[in-house]
């Protein structure tokens, strides 16, 4: 049961956020009203949400997810890879410095970034990605098992991140795309198969019973209601234009 999450309004810089999409530049005040959207959608979960100001000097700022793993026992301070995001930590440790008494922080040489790290109950699989390095997946890996967890690392040769193409939609199931519907690093689960042409849609947030969705992958949301998945489908298409999906969007704990 999660009952808090934390949120950053994006700022007007936004709209210099990094990407490698083709889907052209956000437009800031429908990014604004779907930030709305989205926090509304985690409080129908139970939420207490947390808004922190927007940060015009970090355009990705409003990524939150990529700079802090939250688990049930400590919180880690990431280091993104991003030369344009990595002052971003900074602002995040006092914040979780309220909510957490044991804090670690990845440590140069490492990167690693939020968004590539996938938690299943006490396992946490970590994406090595073009964000997040060996030197950073080793690190939070014996973090973990010194707090009584686990973590193992997965390749990620497409999209930004390991979230980017599956996540976790029930007990024992994954939504996955592209490289990962049959990775061997998930074979023990059940993988609900997400079509090419809707691959943006693979990125899920489970919460409480709930399971947020992107708008606009109607396939995937049929697959989804016929495992009597209850839900919510929240429109981001000002963050994919950025490369960002829902989990990006926020911390949950
Ligand atoms: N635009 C999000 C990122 O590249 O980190």
């Amino acid at each position: 049961m999660f009952t808090k999450a934390i949120v950053r309004t994006p700022g007007c810089s936004l709209t210099s956020g990094l990407t490698a999409s083709k889907l052209g530049t956000p437009v800031y005040q429908k990014a604004l009203e779907q930030h709305r959207q989205y926090i509304a959608a985690l409080e129908r979960c139970s939420l207490d949400v947390l808004i922190l100001e927007a940060d015009e000097a970090f355009p990705d700022s409003t990524f939150v997810e990529d700079v802090a793993i939250v688990t049930p026992k400590c919180a880690i301070i990431t280091r993104p890879a991003a030369a344009s995001r990595r002052g971003e930590t900074a602002a995040m440790l006092p914040v979780l410095e309220d909510f957490y008494s044991y804090i670690e922080k990845i440590q140069p040489p490492g990167t690693l970034d939020g968004g590539d790290v996938m938690q299943v109950d006490q396992h946490f699989y970590i994406g090595l990605s073009s964000r997040t390095n060996r030197a950073g997946a080793d690190q939070l890996i014996e973090i973990l098992q010194r707090y009584g967890m686990t973590g193992s690392t997965v390749p990620v040769t497409e999209g930004l991140h390991l979230k980017t193409g599956v996540t976790q939609v029930a007990e024992n199931t994954l939504l996955a795309a592209g490289e990962f519907i049959a990775s061997p690093n998930f074979s023990d689960f059940r993988i609900l198969p997400v079509p090419e042409e809707a691959n943006g849609g693979a990125n899920c947030i489970r919460i409480n019973g709930k399971l947020l969705l992107s708008a606009g992958f109607p396939e995937v949301s049929r697959q989804l209601v016929d495992q009597g998945a209850e839900l919510i489908e929240v429109d981001i298409s000002e963050y994919a234009k950025l490369d960002g999906g829902l989990t990006c969007l926020s911390l949950r704990f």
